[in-house]
């Protein structure tokens, strides 16, 4: 059978991955309340398509930082890549950069930032920062990215420490001994290293005690004074902390639940879009990501002001099915889905998709 949407490879990846690599990938924090609400949120969105335009012809070109791309997806930062693929990072950035998109390296990649550089050289890359108690480490990661190329930092602020992800701690989940944290090559920080007093999985024994969690908005202002690259918080929920992130000069915020790996019981992108946007959206890049899987996903949360939308899970499931080849797919899937929507809704370039092209649900209950 065919595979013909993210559902698809979700499910055939489900069927090939080792179980302690699906569990780590697929989990949620607590109850997984929220990470059933990024997929379903966007059903509670209704789209208001306008007909009779000439689509013929659409371009789906965007402006983020201050370079165009041919689309507004990304992939979004996800660690230990190679659990999904012997290629791992590698094929998904070589992905990414065929079909167009931003690929964001995790700091806790199992490919190293000079490896993914110098392998996929024509792709546009960030990379993801976690700060580590030793600051050493820290600059010197932020130096190697800078000297590898990647164009902007993406400072994960929502995890001092990692969620309750009940998978991890049953099947006390562990990096395979094959593989390692290439970032961090001949250093104690490049495996997980067992578990520790409180936690039970070794990803969260390891974030316990290498991240730095005394870290406030005064090591925002430090990163942008040490790097010359943008920098951009990944993380945040509320439109407090994205007045903060535009106050201490970062240059774009990822609205982001962490793929609800987080804290249960927290929103979605998509309900906390609009407060955010309608705060500091004129003076800061607003990005999204959790639970994109479908062309009108992305469409609704460009509507909702949006500029960039970023998908993590999917790219994974595509690796894990066919490598470089399944990441390709995944993206070609979403792009032409997007394309589709855009002509169905009437758009013919992106400043077309206006606020009045999506209500919530309750919008018709009240008619
Ligand atoms: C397996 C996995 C690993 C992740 N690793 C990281 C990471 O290293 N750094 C980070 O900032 N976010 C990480 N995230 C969160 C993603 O960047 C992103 O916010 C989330 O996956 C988006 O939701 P989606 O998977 O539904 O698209 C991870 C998510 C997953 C599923």
């Amino acid at each position: 059978m065919s595979l013909v949407c993210v559902a698809d490879y979700e499910t055939k990846a489900k069927e090939l991955l080792e179980k302690s690599a699906l569990g780590y990938y697929a989990s949620g924090a607590g109850d997984e309340f929220s990470l059933k609400l990024n997929k379903n949120i966007f059903q509670k969105y209704r789209l208001r398509p306008r007909c009779l335009v000439d689509v013929s012809s659409i371009d789906l070109t965007c402006k983020v930082l201050n370079k165009t791309f041919e689309w507004p997806l990304g992939v979004s930062p996800t660690a230990m890549q190679r659990m999904a693929h012997p290629d791992g990072e590698v094929a998904n950035a070589r992905a990414a950069g065929k079909l167009g998109s931003i690929f964001i390296l995790s700091t806790i990649a199992t490919t190293s930032v000079e490896e993914v550089a110098e392998k996929a050289p024509n792709t546009t890359k960030w990379f993801q920062l976690y700060i580590y108690k030793d600051r050493i480490i820290t600059e010197n990661l932020i130096r190697r990215a800078e000297k590898a190329g990647f164009e902007a930092l993406v400072l994960t602020v929502d995890a001092p420490v990692f969620g309750a992800r009940r998978a991890d701690m049953r099947n006390k989940f562990e990096l395979p001994s094959h593989l390692s944290l290439k970032n961090f090559n001949g250093l104690f920080a490049n495996s997980l290293n067992g578990d520790s007093d409180n936690e039970i999985s070794g990803i969260n024994a390891y974030v316990s005690k290498q991240f730095d969690p005394t870290l406030t908005w005064k090591s925002v202002e430090w990163l942008i004074k040490f790097t010359k690259l943008p920098v951009i918080v990944k993380g945040i929920l509320t439109k407090e902390d994205a007045i903060l992130a535009k106050n201490y000069g970062c240059s774009g915020i990822i609205v982001s639940n962490h793929g609800a790996r987080q804290i249960d019981t927290v929103p979605t992108a998509l309900e906390v879009l609009p407060e955010i946007v309608k705060s500091v959206g004129h003076e800061l890049t607003i990005m999204a990501d959790g639970g994109f899987s479908n062309g009108t996903d992305i469409f609704k949360a460009l509507a909702m002001g949006a500029k960039m939308v970023f998908v993590g899970r999917p790219c994974l499931w595509g690796l894990a099915v066919d490598g470089q080849n399944g990441v390709e797919s995944i993206l070609r899937i979403l792009k032409q889905d997007f394309e589709k929507t855009m002509r169905l809704m009437g758009c013919r370039k992106i400043s077309d998709i206006s606020k009045e092209m999506v209500v919530h649900e309750s919008f018709y209950a009240k008619l």
